[in-house]
């Protein structure tokens, strides 16, 4: 199969930090791809060089058959990658529904309603509060927020950054269910990443884990979810 999105090689850096080191990673059509790693791993910035910035140093990213290494993000964003950045950063004084219209650009308003049909169909809690600003939603429904905008570009590939930070145990099982539901009726492909460990494992087909900017290990998730390492390492007490 190709891969609908290859990292090979990919470093990146903040100044002289080097926070990438030479990630090899890929992400097939249809998976959901988890990315595990302790604080500071790298993930998140793994998931923001996907979009360009920061910009991978060396290696080559390559999206739907084409070198994005270099491309503009606004340009990656077009070709159908969309990202729901860790810490939701919705838009808090605009209402729900301009928050998710923020996500569709590009998309003329006919497509846009309609796209937005679907996300209130997945979380029907946003519909109920389309006036409502978005600084003023709960935690968990901030974050399905930050979902649906970023589904309002009817992307290929969705980058979800850490999507149950924060979250109680039934509202990240709504927001994980949701995620499969997607996955399963559209054949959205999804790269997660997450400290829920577990949860993640168990709802991804494959994973990866990433330390120090290097992934260490990758597998089918429920091999993963087997293996005394990855157990005693991100497991305990994760359930
Ligand atoms: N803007 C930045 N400037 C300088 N260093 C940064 C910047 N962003 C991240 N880093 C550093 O890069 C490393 C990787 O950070 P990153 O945010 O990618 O980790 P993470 O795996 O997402 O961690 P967490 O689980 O805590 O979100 C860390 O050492 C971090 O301090
Ligand atoms: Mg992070």
């Amino acid at each position: 199969m190709t891969a609908l999105l290859s990292l090979s090689g990919v470093t990146a850096f903040y100044g002289a930090i080097q926070a990438l080191k030479g990630v090899e990673l890929n992400v097939n059509p249809g998976e959901i791809v988890t990315l595990i790693g302790a604080n500071g791993a790298g993930k998140s910035t793994l998931m923001m060089t996907i979009c360009g910035n920061p910009r991978a140093r060396d290696g080559r990213i390559v999206y739907d058959g084409a070198d994005i290494t270099r491309v503009p993000t606004h340009e990656i964003m077009r070709q159908g990658i969309a990202q729901s950045p860790e810490g939701r950063r919705i838009f808090p004084r605009m209402s729900v529904y301009e928050n998710l219209l923020m996500g569709a650009h590009g998309r003329d308003g006919g497509e846009a309603a309609e796209t937005m049909e679907q996300v209130f169909a997945l979380f029907p809690r946003l519909k109920e509060r389309t006036a409502q600003r978005g600084g003023t939603l709960s935690g968990g429904e901030q974050q399905m927020l930050a979902i649906g905008r970023a589904l309002m570009s009817r992307p290929r590939l969705l980058l979800l950054d850490e999507p149950s930070l924060g979250l109680a145990p039934l509202v990240v099982r709504q927001i994980f269910g949701a995620i499969r539901d997607l996955n399963r009726s559209t054949g959205l492909t999804v790269l997660l990443v997450e400290q829920n460990a577990f949860q993640a494992l168990r709802l991804a087909h494959r994973g990866y884990v990433l330390v120090n900017g290097a992934i260490t290990m990758a597998g089918a998730a429920a091999d993963l979810l087997a293996r005394p390492e990855i157990r005693a390492a991100y497991l305990e007490g994760g359930h």
